[in-house]
């Protein structure tokens, strides 16, 4: 074997990156650790701990030959030359800096079980989305050892879309590799190189400072999360001006220095990432005295607060102003198409509120009716969870479209329509159907950013 690699942190990170790294380099010895027995378990069988297309492919071909999951995080630091960290870093919700900062105490957790059971040099890549100077921090805990031992921290972070992990993986459009401009940092710098280009383009690697690096995770979330808050922001005077936010999108798209992705209007961003890093990078900015800087960044979460917020509205609005005891079929919990995550989901905002307007809600997606059921547990309500979109929507007045799956616009609406209350409503939070169409059928149907078609506008 080369080197030996661990990884802490068994995540929708963790997991991806380090079964595209061992399948890319069979000379390397690839550990995956964490402390959550369950999930270890669910990574050494067959039912993976997530849904992402073409992971199991490229675990079973790697697990067992040099990819290897375990609990025994001590035993993974002592043999590691290369210890990436992937642990979870949610927003703190408590103490200074609450609702914003990054809750560190896990990142620091393993930081201190690398010095109890290291016994020689060793690689420490960031690969967690952190604030930036956390490797400062990093260096002076791991350079508190009384051990004499030196470690080289390097930022490395992860750019994957879940969904699209191992596709993001395999053929990434960067690769960041942020380093210490010592000839120390440079070294271990180098070991990282020698690993990514055993499948990626050299000149997709990009090396920097490390506080570059570090900060550039950050700015890209925030820049791609602003592009989507932009868009949602002119749907809303879509709505208004009978303008069409898809022409719109599309044909500002059309300019090659605007570029055409990330341009979907929705019914807002969800996820894990996007608005925990955004309140990241405000609070990194109040912390550095830049209050105007703060504030610009804190309106994209604000502007996503507020796409889902009126998507509801216009649901209550639509039907008469009142959605107590109506059955509405939520199609999609998942945050994005592709997934069974729904951490940050727009859909968990969107049900409580219908919850609390005394709807019954019949959710129904592909992937994520567990997660679902978590995210919702202890809110009063009537909720039911349901395997077949047809018996999602059999007596509901309103299907409303909270993800983007593919497959909602192969469903059969002409049978939906005769199973459902009249009059039948469609909400569509992702502009995925085919609205001409439902409106023929019979549906009263709400767009995002486009003018509703809704036969009962002309009876008013
Ligand atoms: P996750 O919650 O799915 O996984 C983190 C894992 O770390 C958990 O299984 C947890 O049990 C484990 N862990 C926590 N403390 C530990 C410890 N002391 N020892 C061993 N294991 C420990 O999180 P994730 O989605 O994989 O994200 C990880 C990091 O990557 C975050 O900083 C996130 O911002 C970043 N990131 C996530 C994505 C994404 O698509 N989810 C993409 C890019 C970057
Ligand atoms: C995002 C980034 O795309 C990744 O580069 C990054 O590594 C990751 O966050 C992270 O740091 O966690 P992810 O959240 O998995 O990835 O998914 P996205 O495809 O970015 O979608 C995020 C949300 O935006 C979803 O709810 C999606 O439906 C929504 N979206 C996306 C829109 O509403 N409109 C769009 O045009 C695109």
């Amino acid at each position: 074997m080369n080197k030996t690699i661990l990884c802490i942190g068994a995540g929708y990170v963790g997991g991806p990156t380090m079964a595209v790294i061992a399948d890319r380099c069979p000379d390397y010895k690839v550990m995956v650790v964490d402390i959550d027995a369950g999930r270890i378990a669910a990574w050494q069988s067959e039912q993976l701990p997530i849904y992402e297309p073409g992971l199991n492919d490229v675990v079973k071909r790697a697990r067992n030959r040099n990819l290897f999951f375990s609990t025994d995080v001590a035993a993974g630091i002592r043999e590691a030359d290369i210890i990436f960290v992937s642990v979870n870093t949610p927003t703190k919700m408590f103490g200074a800096g609450a609702g914003r900062a990054s809750d560190l105490q896990y990142w620091e957790k393993t930081a201190r079980d690398i010095i109890e059971n290291s016994d020689r040099d060793k690689i420490v890549v960031e690969k967690s989305t952190l604030p930036v100077r956390t490797a400062e921090a990093m260096n002076r805990i791991l350079g508190s050892n009384d051990k004499g031992l030196h470690f080289d921290v390097l930022s490395n972070p992860e750019f994957l879309a879940e969904g699209t992990a191992i596709r993001d993986l395999e053929s990434p459009d960067r690769v960041l590799i942020g380093a210490m401009e010592t000839p120390a940092g440079l070294k271990a710098q180098q070991v990282l190189i020698d690993i990514y280009t055993r499948w990626v383009p050299r000149e997709k690697i990009k090396t920097a400072n490390i506080w570059s690096s570090e900060l550039t995770k950050l700015v890209s979330n925030a820049m791609l999360a602003q592009r989507i808050s932009s868009v949602n922001s002119i749907s809303a005077l879509c709505e208004k001006t009978a303008a069409n936010i898809q022409e719109v999108s599309e044909a500002i798209g059309m300019d090659r220095r605007i570029g055409n992705r990330f341009l979907r209007a929705s019914i807002g961003f969800g996820g894990s990432c996007f608005k925990k890093d955004i309140l990241n990078l405000v609070y990194l900015c109040e912390h550095y005295g830049l209050p105007e800087v703060a504030k610009y960044w804190e309106q994209v979460v604000l502007m996503n607060e507020y796409q889902e917020a009126r998507f509801v509205e216009n649901i209550i609005a639509s039907m008469f102003n009142t959605i107590a005891g109506k059955r509405i079929a939520i199609f999609g919990f998942a945050f994005k198409a592709d997934t069974g995550d729904t951490r940050e989901s727009p859909a968990i905002y969107v049900s409580r509120l219908l919850l609390e307007e005394h709807a019954q809600l019949a959710i129904f997606d592909p992937k994520a009716l567990a997660n679902a059921k978590l995210e919702l547990q202890g809110v009063a309500g009537q909720v039911e969870y349901i395997t077949d979109p047809y018996e999602a929507a059999k007596g509901a007045h309103a299907i409303a479209v909270l993800t983007e799956w593919p497959e909602f616009a192969e469903y059969d609406y002409e049978r939906l329509y005769r199973i459902m209350e009249k009059p039948a409503f469609i909400f569509d939070g992702r502009n995925v159907l085919d609205h001409r169409k439902l409106y023929e059928i019979g549906f009263n149907v709400y767009p995002i950013g486009q003018r509703a078609l809704a036969h009962l506008e002309k009876i008013k």
